[in-house]
């Protein structure tokens, strides 16, 4: 018997949602690598990086600059340009392939230092594309009414899990975070669709092999670098340029335009060489790209919000310009989305909202030493009773 399909109450009474980006921020390390200073460490060349890479230079973390702290001060930036206050965060996504943990995630880190008490939180891992997946993640889930306020961020410190002494990979990779606010409103624009791919039969083309279930860390894995960053760099290459221009068509034709309606194009910052490629599969001018690897090399899920918040504030990107954000990486894994950039950012924004935040922060710190000093306490004094009254199990004395 055939069902007759009904409207539900709620599609009847829903309002349509759109997820907007109204704040972003980034974050990088104080200490600059040149491509001079490396070709001490390891046999290779300025020249040689510039030609096959594009890159001349990456940020490197030192001992006190992380991943959550890079986060944290990228996600600053975003909610002073998106004037939000931490509370207002329903959901913190942390994009990276570098967590300080296995756990609790990076995100849960970030929560803490900024204080978002209503905020859940966790860590997104698809390697490059982390960004664009949790972005995609981010946007479904305010557009289905479930959130208001959702906080992305990209945040690496790759050069932890570089082996410095293998050229093949060590001169590709750098550190840094970018962050942004996403907020729902009943205005079309925002992200507008998104695809989301990947072939994990070519997940040994790149990868981290030791440290997770599969191979625990031991004195062998130690020994052989297993817990460092292994790539077949010509395979990634070939993969990439074979992913990035379809994935831009096909997500440009999910959101009902053309690649003529695209304005600019935020690729994931691995390779000049795969961004041309990929402007030659489109057809269009390398213009039309933003790129800024030769600043920052490859900074992973990092490497797409920070170049987009330079192509915001060199007004490459202006309001109601369509972005398509794409990238690829480890997984294998590829993504891309496209963005309505319809902001400006708020005139309301005055020095007072942001002391208002930074005393939020600091309290935030405050309230975050007196929860472990309480649970301290509270396991002293409640140390050996197990809760409702169940004793532990004792152990058989000797
Ligand atoms: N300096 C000098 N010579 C080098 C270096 C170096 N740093 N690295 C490799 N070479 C040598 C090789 O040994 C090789 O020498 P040989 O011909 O004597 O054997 C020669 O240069 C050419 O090596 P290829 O690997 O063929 O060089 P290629 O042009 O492919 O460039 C590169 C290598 C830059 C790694 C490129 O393949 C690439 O960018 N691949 C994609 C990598 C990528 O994007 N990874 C990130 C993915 S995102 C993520 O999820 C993390």
């Amino acid at each position: 018997m055939e069902m007759k399909r009904r409207p539900t109450t709620n599609s009847r009474n829903a309002v349509q949602r759109y997820a907007h980006i109204c704040g972003w921020g980034t974050s990088v390390p104080e200490r600059v690598l040149t491509n001079h200073e490396l070709a001490r460490m390891v046999d290779t060349n300025d020249e040689w990086i510039v030609a096959r890479t594009g890159i001349s230079q990456r940020y490197i973390a030192n001992g006190r600059e992380t991943t959550a702290s890079l986060g944290t001060a990228a996600a600053r930036e975003a909610l002073d340009i998106a004037d939000v206050t931490p509370d207002d965060i329903d959901l913190i996504i942390v994009a990276t392939s570098t967590p300080e943990h296995h756990f609790p995630s990076t995100a849960s880190l970030v929560q803490d230092a900024l204080g978002a008490r209503n905020a859940g939180a966790f860590d997104m891992l698809a390697a490059c594309t982390g960004f664009v997946y949790a972005l995609s993640i981010a946007a479904q889930a305010i557009q289905a009414g479930a959130m208001n306020t959702v906080l992305v961020i990209g945040a690496e410190t790759l050069s932890k899990i570089v082996n410095w002494e293998d050229r093949g990979t060590c001169v590709l990779f750098g550190d840094g975070a970018g962050a942004v606010v996403l907020q729902g409103s009943d205005s079309p624009g925002g992200v507008l669709a998104s695809l989301l791919r990947s072939d994990g039969s070519g997940g040994d083309l790149l990868k981290v092999p030791a440290g997770g279930s599969a191979m625990p860390a031991s004195y062998e894995t130690l020994r052989d670098n297993l817990h460092t960053i292994h790539m077949n760099g010509r395979e990634v290459f070939r993969f990439a340029t074979r992913v990035m221009a379809d994935a831009c068509r096909d997500v440009v034709a999910a959101a009902g335009l053309t690649m003529d309606d695209v304005d600019v194009i935020v690729p994931h910052q691995a390779n000049k060489r795969i961004i041309e490629a990929a402007a030659r599969g489109l057809r269009l001018p390398i213009d039309r790209f933003a790129i800024n690897l030769d600043r920052y090399g490859n900074t992973s899920t990092a490497s797409i919000p920070i170049a987009l918040c330079e192509a915001v504030s060199e007004g490459r990107i202006r309001p109601n310009d369509n972005l398509v954000l794409v990238a690829f990486g480890g997984g294998l894994t590829w993504g891309a989305t496209v963005v309505t950039w319809d902001v400006t950012p708020k005139a309301t924004v005055t020095g007072l909202h942001k002391m208002r935040r930074q005393a939020l922060y600091s309290v935030a710190r405050m309230r975050s030493i007196v929860r472990r000093g309480a649970r301290a306490i509270e396991g002293t004094i409640w140390g050996a009773q197990a809760p409702d009254g169940i004793e532990p199990p004792h152990r058989e004395k000797d």
